[in-house]
């Protein structure tokens, strides 16, 4: 089984896919952080992520170390990962990866994996068109932001809600109006919008989705 969630930043994916990868016994595959992993080699040898050479090069020579960095979640690797992300050769550079991770899903800690569940931005409509199932996650640009500044500050990071919220609108723009891959709902995606719901009621949500289509 292949389950597909997409959606714009903070809007609760990345919560959503994890718990549907403990539910359901799948692997799980977080891609926003292969482009954060170029994002953050391209800053740390002083590169600009918008020079397509050096993006490139970075992208062919990831390996899995590096999504293990411990500045991924920075802000400022979310921002120049959205800058590599606009590069259509590093796209498919990176594809081959995730297409393998989502056929061929790594054994779990306790045993072979039931399938594989990936979330980003084009994973219903390039990485895996055929998922089984496809979720697109959204909330208010406010809700999100309010919800990225609440992170920042529990993890002891300076934030200041109105820069927040205007890079994450920065982010959303780049992310939809890109040529390749920009971020779409897939036609055939189910919609959740996670503005006013608590992260239980959206995987339950999900899970009443899953068993109504019998998989
Ligand atoms: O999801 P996350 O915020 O970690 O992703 C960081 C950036 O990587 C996004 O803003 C987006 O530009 C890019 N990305 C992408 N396609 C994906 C996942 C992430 O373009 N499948």
């Amino acid at each position: 089984m292949i389950i597909a969630v997409d959606g714009p930043v903070a809007a609760g994916k990345g919560t959503l896919a994890r718990s549907l990868a403990r539910e359901l016994r799948l692997a799980y595959l977080d891609t926003g952080s292969i482009y954060r992993a170029v994002g953050a080699k391209i800053l740390e040898a002083d590169q600009d992520p918008g020079d397509p050479v050096a993006a490139l090069s970075v992208a062919e020579s990831l390996g899995p170390g590096d999504l293990e960095r411990p500045d991924l979640r920075r802000e400022s690797v979310g921002l120049a990962a959205s800058t590599v992300a606009v590069n259509t050769q590093v796209r498919a550079a990176l594809l081959e990866f995730q297409r393998d991770f989502a056929k061929n899903p790594p054994d779990l800690a306790d045993g072979p994996a039931a399938g594989a569940v990936l979330d980003g931005r084009d994973i219903g409509t390039v990485v895996c068109p055929d998922a089984d199932l496809k979720f697109f996650v959204t909330a208010t640009p406010e809700a999100r932001a309010e919800r990225r500044h609440k992170e920042l500050i529990e993890r002891g990071d300076e934030s200041i809600y109105a820069r927040v919220l205007q890079d994450l609108k920065d982010r959303d723009a780049r992310d939809s109006q890109r040529v390749t891959a920009p971020l779409k709902p897939a036609e055939d995606a189910v919609y959740l919008d996670t503005s006013t719901v608590e992260a239980g009621k959206v995987l339950e949500t999900a899970l009443d989705v899953i068993r109504s289509r019998g998989l």
